[in-house]
């Protein structure tokens, strides 16, 4: 037994899940009107409400408990400092240095990191104004129109979701996003895309990844098919990296690499110059908006007091379900069409993030760390899976966001979006009893035999929990908000379970052993190094 399953909180929130899974939130919520003030609060442009959760305030109490025990406060310090927390690379984690105006001095390996963030936002700031206004011109002398982002996981999904989220605030040039290795991905972008008047930025922290490489070299080719001249390169590939040796060994000029450093984690690093891409098409002020959002979460973060600590609350609120309750999933249900890939950005944040299975002295653990997180845009998914959040079996947690103010207001649009958005959750909570389901069934005029029939199917267990996220309106300061809000979510679930949230080691032997199967794919007449399954699919491959 880990000594976190043995730990007096641990054990303690055991016991009381014991009686608080006899509990209905319905009567929760009959018996204590003052519930919504006391389960709900404001962080920055925030409202959270999670009073739709199985708890009283003895459970928050004890989940409280739980994070004073695993030194939360502690570990938040330790990161905001820059203190080595991502003990397996050996680095600082300091994404939130990325959004932090102040000047004052932050030492990481005795460089000022402050100095560094702020030498790259004014080199971001100086390339977006000249590409925006025009000043920049490709190899015809024509302004740049297109801005194709080339990269994968962190470097495309964060930008990719925020350009998306925040259409109506781009403009020209258009943002394009290409990640898949599959040929389709970049030849589907390219179709549409005239080269002189588009811009490639290669975006890679490592710059060794194998699909940004190679699509970025078919990028380069396609370029030069029309540009003809290695001479043009320098005006329509710009690259995002820590590595100068590999981008200068791709062949661009150190003077057209936008740098960020080892302490920004690739699924954290939308803030960096990894967000170029987007602030070309926002603007650099709109970009820095969005910094702020994220900022104020920081500063709320660090500051309010672990009760009133939203970041905290909700990875709370994940452990009791995922650990006392075992939820092995959670959906993200933005009631936005902008936020459309919002759960795809998420999914990398936090199960790449805190998809670990041993603990920080690498010790398997014996309790869950994390859970699958999955979702999409109400009201659509409504019409797909909620089905299942409302009669299936598993017990599934979900965060509904919404604003309260659309950007793109049409007719009763918003009014119709947000009473869907109120009503799921109610359905979820209170559920419809048997004699509600009876009472409607009979008022239909059903008789009796196809009635009792037909009960069973009609009624709703009820007691689903939910979270509901509102924010004014989705504009950039909301948009970096949210990021962040998760982002520290993801942190503090990662320090009881006593993980390093901050590795990625499981994702290194697919890649392995893709190399492995490249270089045999042409050399070996026979393969048969692998398992039979393996061997047959690429002999089966191969012959066609
Ligand atoms: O394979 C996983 C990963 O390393 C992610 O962590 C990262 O965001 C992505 O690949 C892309 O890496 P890079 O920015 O170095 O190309």
């Amino acid at each position: 037994m880990s000594s976190l399953t043995t730990s007096p909180a641990w054990m303690s929130l055991q016991e009381h899940q014991k009686i608080m899974s006899e509990q209905h939130m319905r009567m929760m919520f009959h018996e204590d009107p003052d519930r919504f003030r006391k389960f709900s609060l404001s962080a920055g442009p925030l409202f959270l409400d999670y009073s739709k959760n199985r708890i009283t305030e003895k459970t928050v109490s004890l989940l409280l408990d739980l994070a004073r025990q695993c030194h939360v406060s502690e570990w938040v310090n330790r990161m905001f400092k820059g203190e080595k927390i991502n003990f397996t690379e050996h680095r600082a984690v300091l994404h939130t240095a990325l959004r932090n105006p102040s000047t004052e001095t932050l030492l990481v390996d005795g460089v000022n990191v402050r100095e560094q963030v702020h030498h790259v936002l004014s080199q971001m700031k100086r390339f977006t104004e000249s590409v925006r206004s025009g000043q920049w011109k490709g190899y015809t002398g024509e302004t740049i129109t297109d801005v194709v982002n080339i990269g994968i996981g962190g470097s495309d999904l964060g930008p990719a979701m925020a350009a998306r989220a925040l259409e109506e605030d781009c403009t020209v040039p258009r943002a394009h996003f290409v990640s898949n290795v599959d040929g389709a991905h970049l030849a589907r972008t390219l179709k549409h895309l005239n080269p002189a008047r588009t811009l490639f930025v290669v975006a890679s922290k490592t710059f060794t990844t194998q699909e940004t490489l190679m699509n970025a070299r078919s990028a380069r080719e396609w370029f030069l098919s029309q540009a003809r001249y290695e001479k043009f390169i320098p005006l329509h590939f710009v690259a995002l990296s820590t590595n100068q040796r590999e981008v200068s060994a791709f062949g661009i000029s150190p003077d057209h690499m936008f740098e960020f450093w080892d302490w920004v984690g690739g699924r954290y690093s939308l803030w960096s110059s990894i967000g170029l891409s987007l602030a070309l098409t926002l603007g650099m002020d709109k970009f820095s908006e969005m910094l702020l959002g994220a900022f104020e979460i920081d500063e709320h973060f660090q500051t309010a007091p672990l009760e009133k600590n939203m970041p905290v609350i909700l990875a709370l609120l994940g452990v009791w379900y995922i650990n006392f309750f075992n939820a092995q999933t959670h959906a993200i249900l933005p009631y936005d069409q902008g936020m459309s890939d919002f759960v795809n950005y998420l999914q990398q944040m936090t199960m790449e993030s805190n998809g670990k299975s041993v603990t920080r002295e690498g010790l398997p653990v014996d309790y869950a760390t994390g859970s699958i997180l999955w979702g999409g845009v109400g009201t659509n998914g409504q019409h797909a899976y909620f089905q299942l959040l409302h009669q299936g079996t598993p017990l599934i947690p979900a965060d509904f966001i919404a604003p309260m103010h659309s950007r793109t207001p049409l007719g009763n649009h918003h009014k119709i979006l947000l009473s869907n958005f109120l009503a799921q959750t109610e359905a979820l909570m209170r559920g419809k009893s048997r004699s509600e389901a009876q009472a409607e069934l009979i008022s239909s005029g059903l008789e009796k035999s196809a009635l009792q029939a037909l009960l069973p199917h009609k009624c709703f267990a009820g007691n689903r929990p939910s979270n509901s996220l509102l924010i004014d309106q989705l504009n950039p300061r909301s948009l970096g908000a949210l990021v962040a809000l998760y982002e520290h979510k993801t942190f503090v679930q990662s320090l009881i379970w006593d993980i390093n949230a901050f590795d990625q080691w499981g994702v290194e032997l697919g890649k392995q052993l893709a190399q492995g199967i490249q270089a045999e794919w042409d050399q070996r007449p026979e393969i048969s190094n692998h398992d039979a399954s393996t061997n047959g699919l690429l002999e089966m491959i191969r012959k066609t």
